[in-house]
Formats: C-alpha cells, structure tokens, sequence
C-alpha cells in the first residue's frame, strides 16, 4: 500500500483566522497536510519532513517587539515555502527584505495585475493578466529580499506576491485560502503539484484503506466500545470500525427519549438491520424524564442529562466482557483548538458525545480514527462507507437535544407534542429544498397556552416556534428569510395535525445577540 501521506505539506499557524483553511484546501487538492505552531523546532520540522512549507497569515506586526518569526529549519530544508500575508512579511524581513507599517488597512477584494508569470501564479490570469483576489493586512512588504522578483501587485500594494524561483521561495500578501480569491485553489494546486510535486494520494478511498489497516494494527483481536449517538461523527466512526474489525465493535446507542421523531429507530435501521453492527440499544426515556423532572433552568438541564448519559452508558459497558478500548469521534479541529489553547496534548473528550467522565474502574484506552480530518473530510468518507448522504448532511443537532428545545421543565407531553411539529418543519424544509440552504432548523416548544378557534369551538393551547438559521461556522447567524408561502403551510399544517398546537410563531432574532437554541 503506498504510503498516502508521505507527501506532506507543513502549514506553520501564526495565528491567522483563516490558518485551517490552509490545511484544508491543500488536503481538498489531493495532498496530505498538518497545521502546527509557528514556533515548532528546527528538529521537529525535520523529522515531520515536509515536502513543501506554507507560513499562515498572522494578526500580529513584524515590526511589533516578540512578533513571531518562522523557525530557521523553514529556509534550510531545501523544500519550497509559500508565504501568506504575515507569513511573506515574516518570510521577506528574515531574508533580508523591507516591511513596512500600513497607514491603511486594505481590506476586501482587490484584482492583482500579474506582472511576472511564475509557477505558482501559473493559469491564474484573465485575458488582461488580472485576477481577483482577498486582501486583509495592515503592514505590507516595501523591499524584496535579494534573488526576488516581483510577480504582482495593485495599486496600493506594490509587492502583491514575488518569488525566488531558484530556491523555491514564494510569497503573497493576498490570501489564497478564502474562497472569495477566484482562482485561490488553483494557485494551492500549483504550489503543492506543480511546486512541490506532491501526488494526489489524499482521497477517501485512500484514507480508508489505509485508517482500516491502522486501526487493524491498533485493535488487533481485542474489543471495542462506541458510544453511537447517530450524529455524524459517531457514525462514520461505526462504519470504519466495523469494516476494520468486523464484530469486535460494539456501539450503545443512548435513547434518551429527547430525540426527533422515530430517530432512535432509524439509528437502528440503519446500524444494526442494514450494516449489520452491533448496536445495544439503551432505552432509557423514563429515566431522563424522570431526572429531569422539576428541573427548569437551562445549564442544570445539561447537566442532568449529561450526568444520565454517562450512567447510562458506564452501566451498557460493564455489562460487557473484556473491552479494551473506546472509539470516539474526535476530529482535527478539537484537536487543534486543544492545542492552541495551550491545554496541551489532552485527549479531547467532546461534550456532546458525553462520554467524558467515565467511572474509574472502566479504563479503555481511546480510539480515534477521525483525529486528522476535517468535518468536510469526514463527511466525504462517510458517503464513501456506504451511510446514505442525508445522514452525513444533516443539521447537527444538540447533545441534550430536545431536552434545551422545550423551554423550562421538560415533560413527555411536551416532548411528544414538539417531535410532531417538527417532523413537519422538516418534512416541508426538505421537500421544498430549504433543508440545504438553511444550516440549522428546528420547532421549539413554548410552555405557554394561546387561545385558537377551530371550527365553532374554542381551542386554549400550546404554542410552538420555528427557528431557522444560515451559518456557516454557529459563532454567528442570520435568521434564515424563508417564504411566506413555505411557513404558512407549515404553520398551518402544524395547527390542523396537532390538535394540541393553537399557535405557531416565527423566530426573527439573529445571532448575536440571540443564540442559535432558545436555551
Ligand atoms: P448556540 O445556541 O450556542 O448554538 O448558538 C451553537 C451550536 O451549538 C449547538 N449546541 C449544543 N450542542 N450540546 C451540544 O452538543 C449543547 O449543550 C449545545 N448547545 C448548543 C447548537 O445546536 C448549535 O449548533
């Protein structure tokens, strides 16, 4: 089997809020990538031996005192470097150029007129030898460092991007990596392919095979424990586990009885009928509700059902004989926020698989085979494992699910009520195509009564709110502007069907101030 990630690229963070899109648009062109610390040692860019080095974008000044620098190890190798924005400015002042401070910071798109054809700015030009492309700096580079040559600029940037082709050396002050720069993935193809030549060995159908023989040599013939809560993650986890080690893997499957309607039969279906994994099912709505009864405030109804959860399925896994280890989801962007927030290399338990915490006396070791993949990674390996497409491009959905979508103290009435609901609001979202153009969706139960007319009678009840959201990374939201024509058929679908609803509201609040859950 070829080893698919020996051609490696090495992204070197300074910091830059775009820095994971780096890593991922060189792993979207076929290429194996790892994002670290600016400040990695000479020695340990050596061993990671890296076939070409992308220095990220940073917020800070290199003119500011302690302002990061790229380690020495960057420009000895002999492999090719391309700079972004802070990193061509750290890359110019190490090699002997000029940067100075900006009086303005240019921000926003900007066309670039390419001046100098290199390998990297190779099939990126219009017929007028432009381009457009996304600029967000303060201080710019003013002299090039000896052996450089100028390849594009604009009007306020005179040093757009540059290059000492000789020694591999490239720069630009734009960032490639957004999507709002045209031709951003043709110019990170180059630089990896054309540049560095790397292959293309980074696919989904060569992750797996080559995950599948890992986990093989990890597990060997011992027993493994997931906790299967039906999201996306898990999921893919399930699928690869068992390909790799076949009935070694048992899930458990937590019904807590605060899921959509007929979700934790579908999670059956799926896992143990159709793929043909062992999944125990814990069915344990009474004693959810039951822990939850009499509890209103939001964070104590986390914490209960965290607390369930975790009983729950310490009480699954001791039934078990013999299990070593416990697979969980993990994926890259866990692990490098735990890094970068300096909580060093601890294993990253995410809350909402509520699985940290275990007892003492179950020790296992971890198993987490998406450690290194983006969410968009694992969603491509998930279609490739066989789950049906509408499971892996599902909204994600809480852990303490519709336990923080019924405001105040949750009871099964409620419960039942709200899963009728939204399984309309869905119905209708996917059958209109609003399912994929809205990031997240969901009714929300108001403990409130409302007085409605039905027929020539009088109906005095609950009242259910529909919240939709555009996001892309559920720091902020906008309220998603469905049609009127589409909320009124829900909303009237929703009164005539559920003899219990006399009231269906919209949620217009956008995020911030509001958040994306009512609670
Ligand atoms: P908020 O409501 O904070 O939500 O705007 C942002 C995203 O996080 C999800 N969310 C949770 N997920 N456990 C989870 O696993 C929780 O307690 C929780 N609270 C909010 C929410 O659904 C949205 O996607």
């Amino acid at each position: 089997m070829t080893n698919i990630t020996q051609d490696r690229i090495l992204i070197l963070d300074f910091g830059s809020q775009y820095s994971q899109l780096i890593a991922r648009r060189v792993r979207e062109a076929g290429v194996y990538s790892e994002m670290h610390a600016f400040d990695m040692s000479d020695e340990e860019i050596r061993e990671f031996n890296p076939k070409g080095i992308i220095l990220s974008g940073g917020p800070e000044s290199v003119h500011e005192a302690d302002s990061p620098r790229a380690p020495e190890a960057v420009f000895d190798l002999g492999v090719p470097v391309l700079g972004i924005c802070y990193g061509f400015q750290t890359m110019s002042e190490q090699l002997g150029g000029k940067v100075e401070a900006g009086d303005v910071h240019e921000f926003g798109y900007a066309k670039i007129d390419i001046t100098h054809q290199d390998k990297l700015l190779s099939k990126i030009s219009d017929e007028k030898n432009q381009s457009e492309v996304w600029m967000s700096h303060g201080d710019k580079v003013a002299s090039l460092p000896e052996g450089f040559t100028v390849t594009s600029s604009t009007p306020s940037c005179p040093y757009a991007s540059a290059s000492d082709e000789s020694r591999g050396f490239y720069g630009v002050q734009f960032h490639p990596e957004v999507t709002h720069t045209q031709k951003g993935v043709e110019l990170i193809s180059n630089f990896v392919h054309i540049i560095c030549s790397c292959g293309n060995a980074w696919n989904s159908e060569n992750i797996i095979e080559m995950r599948i023989k890992q986990l093989q040599d990890q597990i060997g013939d011992q027993k493994v424990l997931l906790g299967l809560s039906g999201g996306v993650d898990s999921s893919v986890v399930a699928a690869l586990l068992h390909r790799a080690i076949g009935d070694q893997l048992t899930c458990v499957f937590v019904d807590n009885g605060l899921l959509r309607l007929n979700e934790g039969d579908q999670v059956m279906q799926m896992f143990a009928d159709n793929m043909g994994i062992r999944v125990i099912r814990a069915d344990s709505e009474a004693r959810f509700l039951s822990a939850l009864s009499g509890v209103t405030d939001p964070e104590a109804k986390r914490k209960v059902i965290g607390r369930e959860f975790i009983e729950v399925f310490s009480e699954e896994a001791r039934k078990l004989d013999g299990v070593k280890f416990l697979a969980q989801g993990t994926i890259y962007p866990d692990v490098i926020e735990s890094a970068a927030s300096k909580q060093g290399k601890a294993h990253v338990i995410k809350s909402h698989h509520n699985v940290g915490g275990l007892p003492d006396d179950l020790a296992f070791e971890l198993v987490e085979p998406l450690r290194d993949l983006f969410k968009d990674e694992v969603r491509k390996l998930g279609v490739a494992l066989g789950i049906p497409h509408h499971m892996i491009y599902r909204h994600p959905f809480p852990g303490p699910g519709l336990g923080v979508r019924i405001l105040g103290e949750v009871k099964k009435e409620y419960a039942d009520i709200l899963r009728l609901a939204d399984d309309i609001f869905m119905q209708e979202l996917r059958q209109s195509g609003w399912y994929d153009k809205t990031a997240q969706a969901f009714a929300v139960f108001q403990p409130v009564k409302s007085v409605g007319v039905v027929g020539d009678g009088r109906r005095y009840a609950w009242v259910i709110a529909l919240r939709a959201v555009e996001t892309v990374d559920f720091m902020t939201a906008r309220f998603a502007h469905l049609p009127y024509e589409l909320v009124d058929r829900i909303s009237t679908r929703i009164m005539n069907e559920i003899k219990d609803v006399s009231r269906v509201v919209y949620d217009v609040s956008s995020k911030p101030p509001a958040t994306i859950e009512w609670e």
